[in-house]
């Protein structure tokens, strides 16, 4: 991976996002890489992370499930693909990542693709964008704003508010909640104390 990347990328990016999209893109990237030294993540691979992460957000449901006809899927896909084909666009990231931009990097790839729903045992850049993604400059609001304060402070417990913001949002708003993300709050309680 050469910088000309980031170049790429933006240029990607411009084509395909929508003038607001494309400045959430870069606030994930902008506010990820203000706390990645202070987790010890890489700023290289957090802005190419961030700046991705919502690369495939302007593909119709068509598109992004195309994208899944000769892969192979994971747990949950068929319901996925039924109630919610929108939360695909991480995993649709992924597959554009690696082909466009030849990005082998599993931090970063990992990134991208968990950015929707998270997944058990994350890494930091994993948590460092999934967080970042909810609270970019771009987005406002109390409970924002002190989520981001917290990020700046300490990450994992951001990355918990985030994740119960997240579900509490998809219950409240009476949504399909994804048993993925089920899966994993489990998973991160059941490690909370240990
Ligand atoms: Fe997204
Ligand atoms: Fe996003």
């Amino acid at each position: 991976m050469n910088k000309n990347i980031e170049m790429r990328i933006i240029d990607y990016l411009f084509k395909h996002l929508s003038p607001n999209r494309f400045d959430h893109s870069y606030n994930v990237a902008r506010f990820a890489i203000e706390i990645a030294s202070k987790n010890n993540v890489s700023i290289f691979k957090t802005k190419i992370a961030g700046l991705l992460h919502d690369c495939a957000k302007a593909m119709t449901d068509n598109e992004i499930l195309s994208l899944f006809k000769k892969r192979k899927t994971f747990k949950y896909f068929n319901e996925i693909s039924v109630f919610s084909p929108q939360l695909l666009h991480s995993f649709a990231g992924e597959i554009i990542a690696k082909k466009e931009f030849k990005i082998q990097d599993k931090d970063i790839l990992n990134a991208i693709k968990y950015h929707t729903f998270g997944k058990k045992n994350m890494g930091i850049l994993e948590k460092l964008i999934f967080v970042s993604d909810y609270v970019s400059d771009n987005r406002k609001g109390k409970q924002i704003i002190q989520i981001r304060n917290l990020a700046k402070k300490n990450l994992n417990e951001a990355f918990f508010a985030v994740l119960a913001k997240k579900i509490e949002y998809v219950i409240r708003s009476g949504s399909w909640l994804c048993p993925q993300t089920i899966d994993v709050w489990n998973w991160y309680v059941s490690k909370k104390d240990n």
